[in-house]
């Protein structure tokens, strides 16, 4: 298979002590800076494609350019089904080609989320593909809610052993404190609940961290010395290509040529993409995963 599971990815990085970033992308654009940042630093990477952007871009038209951008530049690369919701998400990803699938049943109550978590496991696990899970909901950054209900919302580390044993789940989305989106002030990760997690499950399963646009780097660097192997980045890549079409417009209000407005877009997000990608220690470990997989292959 030309792309890898997560779990392949996420598995040698929890042993090598380092993270992977998962990128988020919705066109053409934001594939070629993920996969040029990749490339730049030998670096395996996850391609994160949600629901949303599969409506705006098509799922197969997605996975088509992922696949040309993996053949080219040789990087080890998972294409991964984003916050999926609904049973159709998972069947398409499937159907389109995927390598890893999230289901992300955090809206139900919890023995719901077990039944429906359980199910997409049996899918993914059928196709042979990575399942991942959440536990916990992720509060939106511009919800207005008290303290204790804050706590309720982060997932515990008791319920999280339960989840994983009744659903068999791959990976864990955890709810540490962390939101999508930018941040109203600085994050309040709550680690002493992540090295709970850790401590119980963290032999049983790969854990990941959502919403992590805007967490400083040393909170960066701790949730992934307490086991946090994979990394969401999206609203900082979003931002990078604002940015720059932005930019280039301001200075070049005449031009009207998309290749070029498009251009400083791309370098912005490959700016940000590299830069995550040396913070999570994944830079120049791109050669590990392929030859660990040939000597499997053997
Ligand atoms: O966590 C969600 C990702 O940022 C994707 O967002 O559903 O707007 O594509 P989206
Ligand atoms: P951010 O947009 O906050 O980086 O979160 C990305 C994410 O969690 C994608 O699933
Ligand atoms: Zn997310």
């Amino acid at each position: 298979m030309l792309f890898k599971t997560n779990t392949e990815l996420m598995t040698q990085a929890r042993d090598g002590g380092y993270a992977i970033g998962a990128f988020n992308t919705n066109n053409l654009e934001i594939t070629k800076a993920i996969f040029t940042a990749a490339k730049q630093e030998e670096s395996p990477i996850i391609l994160a494609i949600s629901p949303s952007a599969a409506k705006y871009a098509g799922m197969e038209n997605l996975v088509a350019m992922a696949r040309v951008a993996a053949e080219e530049t040789g990087v080890p690369v998972s294409v991964h089904l984003d916050h999926g919701t609904e049973w159709e998400h998972l069947v398409h990803a499937i159907q389109a080609g995927f390598s890893s699938i999230m289901y992300d049943g955090s809206k139900h109550p919890y023995e719901e989320n077990v039944r429906l978590t359980a199910e997409a496991v049996k899918l993914g696990h059928a196709a042979g593909i990575s399942v991942e899970g959440e536990l916990g909901r992720l509060v939106g950054t511009e919800d207005q809610i008290s303290v204790s209900e804050r706590e309720a919302s982060m997932t515990d580390p008791d319920q999280a052993m339960d989840f994983i044993e009744r659903t068999g789940i791959d990976a864990l989305a955890v709810s540490i404190g962390n939101a999508h989106g930018w941040y109203k002030g600085k994050p309040q990760l709550d680690f002493k609940r992540l090295g709970a997690i850790q401590k119980k499950v963290g032999d049983k399963v790969l854990l990941v961290l959502h919403g992590a646009s805007g967490i400083p780097d040393e909170d960066i660097r701790t949730a992934a010395s307490f086991g946090i192997t994979k990394i969401n980045i999206d609203t900082e890549t979003r931002d990078a290509f604002k940015r720059g079409v932005a930019q280039f417009i301001q200075e070049n209000p005449d031009v009207i040529d998309p290749r070029k407005i498009l251009k400083p877009a791309i370098e912005e997000m490959v700016k940000i993409v590299d830069g995550k990608i040396k913070l999570f220690g994944s830079a120049g470990k791109a050669a590990g995963h392929i030859a660990e997989l040939a000597g499997r292959a053997v």
